[in-house]
């Protein structure tokens, strides 16, 4: 047995692990030479906004999610077993191909992000015309902020929101088909926010917290520290990260074990 205190460099060293450079995702080339490519002063500039915009949400999320998991063994166990029916037993990593097939995974971030998002705020937004909303007249040129942290937290529309249930946003597949992430994911909540200005990072963000995620739960057992149970207070700085970082036992897997 292993004690881990799970500090942010400590998931940095565990992304090496995960070796993370083996995303396809990552085969950006901002510099290339041909006529439809970014110009060379642009490529910095979007590197840096890229870097600032992705790694404070994506690390933050995965503390998130990771905390979730240790706090709820039967949803660890779930994920565990959807993992295993996808890559069978000797599967040493989960690579970007297996995890397209783990709804349950999906559920379970997107879960995480329903009442977690790491930005209370999204960016602010203008109305471009006079619009009338609910009633309200909203004049053209209105800042509008949206309170995407309540969003996901409404009690008009999510059933019980603080429970930690990612089976809310899975309908269940028919006639033998899979099950699917629900359209709910959609409009119910927008922790990447929504229209032209969404997350560009959105898709690359799921990918690496589901690579992630997966590889975390395949090769370990996550377990809370004896008596402590997992603290999942808020704090905001400029993201709502976790207040008290996780503390958890960490085995490698039985799985890993045998391999
Ligand atoms: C879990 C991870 C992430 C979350 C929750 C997240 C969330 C958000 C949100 C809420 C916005 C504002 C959208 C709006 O106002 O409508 C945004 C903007 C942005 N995100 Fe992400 N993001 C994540 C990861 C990433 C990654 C990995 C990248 C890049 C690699 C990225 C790049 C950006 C950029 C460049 C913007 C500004 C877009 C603009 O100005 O129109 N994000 N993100």
């Amino acid at each position: 047995m292993r004690f881990f205190p799970c500090s942010f460099s400590w998931l940095l060293v565990m992304s090496k692990i995960a070796r993370l450079e083996k995303l396809n995702a990552f085969k950006l080339n901002l510099f290339s030479t041909t006529s439809s490519s970014l110009c060379s002063a642009a490529g910095p500039v979007l590197c840096s906004e890229f870097i600032n915009a992705g790694a404070d949400t994506s690390l933050t999320t995965l503390q998130w999610i990771m905390a979730n998991i240790v706090k709820h063994p039967h949803i660890q166990a779930k994920l565990f077993a959807e993992i295993k029916a996808v890559v069978g037993e000797g599967a040493e990593e989960i690579k970007e191909e297996d995890v397209q097939k783990m709804t349950y995974l999906k559920a379970v971030i997107l879960e995480t992000l329903r009442i977690h998002p790491p930005s209370t705020f999204l960016v602010p937004h203008a109305v471009s015309e006079d619009a009338e909303l609910l009633g309200y007249r909203v004049p053209k040129d209105t800042t509008v902020n949206f309170v995407i942290s309540l969003m996901g937290r409404d009690p008009k529309e999510w059933e019980n929101p603080m429970e930690f249930r990612p089976e809310r946003l899975l309908n269940r597949g028919e006639n033998g088909e899979p099950d699917r992430v629900s359209d709910v994911t959609a409009y119910k909540m927008m922790p990447f926010g929504s229209g032209r200005r969404l997350c560009p990072g959105k898709r690359l963000a799921l990918l690496n917290l589901e690579y992630f995620v997966s590889n975390l739960v395949w090769n370990f057992e996550w377990k809370p520290v004896d008596r402590e149970g997992v603290d999942l207070s808020v704090k905001e700085v400029f993201l709502m990260v976790v207040k008290n970082p996780l503390r958890a036992h960490v085995h490698v897997s039985k799985n890993q074990m045998k391999a």
